[in-house]
């Protein structure tokens, strides 16, 4: 198979990231037998800085054009003052807009080898396997108006979080398909008992469960489903909830994993302009500035984002699984970066990367 694939490096730990991802990519591309064109592109801080804007009209272009997008991280310290119009960071969500991937799906799952990684007891955690599906075209993000108006201590910020019945019915029904290839339970988190799209969240979960009555469904309030996350992990299988919401607890779920550094993502749901499905992968993790460029930070939520993208964007499940299983024995091995506790020295980055290429 032919993979076309466009890689946007970004900020910070993205590009070295990045590059552990390429190479797995390269060692099961060679393993079985597909040819993998890569091209890089510019998004974020990065792109600011050599082209005076987060999302160049190029950058939007080629990702159109690919079959797949693969994201590292976006954001530079020296944006921090910069309004949100301009920042490294106003990039990702145009990118995510442009190619229409509205459903962003974020594993949590505990690795054996991870459990003392976590501050969570062991029996809590040991067993997680839960997918967070969170929206990712609307909501707060995207909703207008917006703003800040007058100045100094007369100053007002505003936003508005909005949603349409399509926007929630869309991203319900990827999260109902996802639940029945899995335990069949789907938890959709809102905060019904104070927004009004909420409420009409609720309203089209509800509606649109009628067409899955093999899957059982609940509905849980934010705040407790927060709380639910920690104390009693293992009764999620499939999650679902709004833009916001998704950003905020799938960091939460990162504890349960023992790093945000391992969580994967993977935004899908869109189409390009012929009609082909287009999809979107990126760690769950930031730029994280504060160790960028040292080569200590961990791949695997990159490597992750490979593996998943071989699945939903190729269809390559065997490929998939064959990084998925080689990420599992460098953990076995204890092989691993600083953000994981290991008992000895940790792994560099490059040495996480060329040890998953290996166990493939
Ligand atoms: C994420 C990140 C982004 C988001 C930032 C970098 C804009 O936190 O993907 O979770 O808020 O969506
Ligand atoms: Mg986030």
């Amino acid at each position: 198979m032919q993979l076309n694939i466009l890689t946007l490096p970004g900020d910070g730990i993205g590009i070295e990231v990045t590059r552990e991802a390429v190479r797995v990519l390269h060692r099961v591309c060679d393993k079985y037998k597909h040819t993998a064109s890569l091209s890089e592109a510019l998004l974020g801080g990065i792109a600011i800085h050599k082209t005076g804007g987060p999302f160049p009209a190029e950058t939007e272009k080629r990702a159109l054009e690919a079959d797949a997008t693969l994201m590292g991280a976006v954001g530079l310290p020296e944006f921090d003052n910069w309004p949100p119009e301009k920042r490294p960071e106003r990039g990702l969500l145009g990118i995510r807009k442009s190619l229409g991937v509205f459903a962003n799906l974020r594993p949590v799952r505990s690795y054996p080898a991870l459990l003392d990684s976590s501050p969570l007891k062991n029996h809590l955690i040991d067993g997680v396997d839960l997918i967070i599906v969170r929206e990712l075209n609307s909501g707060i993000y995207y909703g207008t108006p917006r703003g800040i108006e007058g100045e100094g201590k007369s100053a007002r910020g505003f936003n508005t979080m909005s949603y349409t019945w399509d926007e929630i019915d869309r991203v319900t029904r990827m999260s109902f398909e996802l639940a029945r290839k899995r335990r069949k339970k789907l938890t959709s988190v809102d905060k019904s008992n104070v927004l009004e799209t909420s409420q009409l969240w609720r309203c089209v979960v509800v509606e649109v469960a009628k067409d899955y009555p093999d899957v059982e469904l609940d509905h849980l309030l934010v705040d407790n489903a927060a709380m639910q996350l920690v104390l009693n992990p293992k009764r999620f299988d499939v999650m679902v909830m709004e833009n916001m919401f998704g950003d905020i607890i799938s960091d939460e779920g990162a504890v349960l994993a023992g790093s945000i550094g391992m969580l994967p993502s993977a935004s899908i749901g869109g189409k390009r302009p012929s009609g082909a499905w287009v999809g979107l992968y990126e760690p769950v993790h930031g730029s994280a500035p504060d160790i960028a460029g040292q080569n200590k930070a961990n791949p695997l939520g990159a490597i992750g984002s490979v593996a998943a993208m071989l699945e939903y964007s190729f269809g390559l499940t065997e490929e998939a699984a064959a990084v998925n299983k080689a990420m599992e024995t460098v953990l076995n091995s204890g092989r691993v970066t600083a953000d994981l506790r290991p008992k000895g020295t940790p792994a560099t980055t490059e040495e996480v990367g060329k040890a998953v290429c290996e166990a493939i």
